[in-house]
């Protein structure tokens, strides 16, 4: 009989499948429903900066049109901020108080400012963890590395003052020096980290030439970047590891866990299979279990992983070889 429990940021999981940051984890409904197809825990959507604001600027061009009564923007300003994160601690308290899985907050966002406050209340709603996907594009052409790095531990910082819940960061790969950034973020307080966040990204309509947004949903191959990253820190960190991105059927967990990772999301398998898909990959993970003897997670977690494997050079080899080149003129 396998046994799926595992540990992250110190929460005891029934299974290492979480259901990531997205739409189907903004309604009590959904997160009911992934319980029962036996997620671990849940990320609930995010509260987004940008959301807020962009709430904020719609209800001034429809309530207060061109009347010019500055007090009243502000009193707007005030009360759609509550009304937003009012809903978002709604959801908080049902959560908990329906499931009895772990749920875990999840705040979009890109400066130490604005949202700070939301922090503790997010923590008196009941939340077991916070999860913060940060962000910060470095696209600034006069902007050095050490700036955009720095806005993370200040985030940090200063909401470790504020909550004593465990505190996640999302990031990107984007990096001049993942490995060491990395590594000092896992000593900067925080109990995890989820290896790697995925951004909405432009394309080009050819015909009307406008912008438009592509590749919402990942595909399967996108497993390499978490894959490669996870082999390669898991077991030097000082924190737990979640495995994010490409996560497209049971067999891409299996894959994250013996790379090392201690907890695997997955949110565009939910749009292309739906929640029911969950099940099945937990079929494929006790199936996979079973043939090679491993009945608990601990048995193989990590066996592939950097440390463990007999030629760690593997995972550092970046370009192709002459090997692969030869090959493929050969065919
Ligand atoms: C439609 C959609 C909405 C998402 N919303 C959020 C969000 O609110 N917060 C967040 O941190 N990540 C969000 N994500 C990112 C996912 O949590 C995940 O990190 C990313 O999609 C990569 O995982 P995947 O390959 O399983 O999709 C969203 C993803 C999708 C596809």
């Amino acid at each position: 009989m396998t046994d799926l429990s595992c540990t992250y940021l110190g929460l005891k999981l029934k299974s290492p499948i979480i259901a990531g940051s997205s739409g189907f984890t903004d309604s009590v409904k959904k997160l009911q429903q992934l319980e029962q197809q036996g997620v671990g825990a849940v990320v609930l959507k995010s509260v987004f900066e940008e959301e807020i604001t962009h709430e904020y600027d719609k209800a001034l061009r429809d309530e207060v049109g061109n009347t010019g009564r500055e007090e009243f923007l502000d009193y707007l300003d005030v009360r759609i901020r509550q009304e937003n994160l009012g809903k978002y601690l709604q959801l908080i308290k049902d959560a908990k108080e329906k499931l009895s899985i772990p749920v875990i907050a999840s705040i979009n966002c890109k400066s130490a400012y604005e949202w700070m406050s939301f922090a503790d209340e997010i923590q008196r709603a009941g939340a077991d963890a916070l999860e913060l996907n940060i962000f910060v594009l470095p696209s600034s052409l006069h902007r050095a590395s050490e700036e955009n790095e720095k806005i993370y531990f200040e985030i940090v910082k200063q909401v470790k003052k504020r909550i004593s819940i465990p505190i996640v960061l999302k990031i990107s790969y984007y990096f001049s020096n993942l490995g060491q950034f990395v590594f000092d973020l896992s000593h900067s307080g925080i109990k995890g980290l989820v290896l790697f966040n995925r951004f909405y990204s432009p394309d080009f309509n050819i015909d009307t030439l406008e912008v438009t947004p592509s590749n919402v949903l990942s595909y399967p191959g996108e497993i390499s970047m978490p894959l490669r990253w996870i082999s390669m820190l898991s077991g030097r960190l000082n924190c737990d590891l979640s495995a994010s991105t490409g996560v497209a059927d049971g067999k891409a967990v299996v894959k994250l866990l013996l790379a090392g990772a201690d907890t695997v999301q997955v949110a565009s398998a939910l749009y292309r299979h739906g929640i029911g898909f969950v099940g099945i990959m937990h079929n494929e993970l006790r199936e996979w279990m079973e043939q090679h003897g491993f009945e608990t997670i601990t048995d193989f977690k990590g066996k592939l992983s950097q440390t463990s494997y007999a030629d760690p050079g593997v995972f550092e080899r970046v370009q192709f070889m002459k090997y692969f080149s030869d090959k493929e003129t050969n065919s």
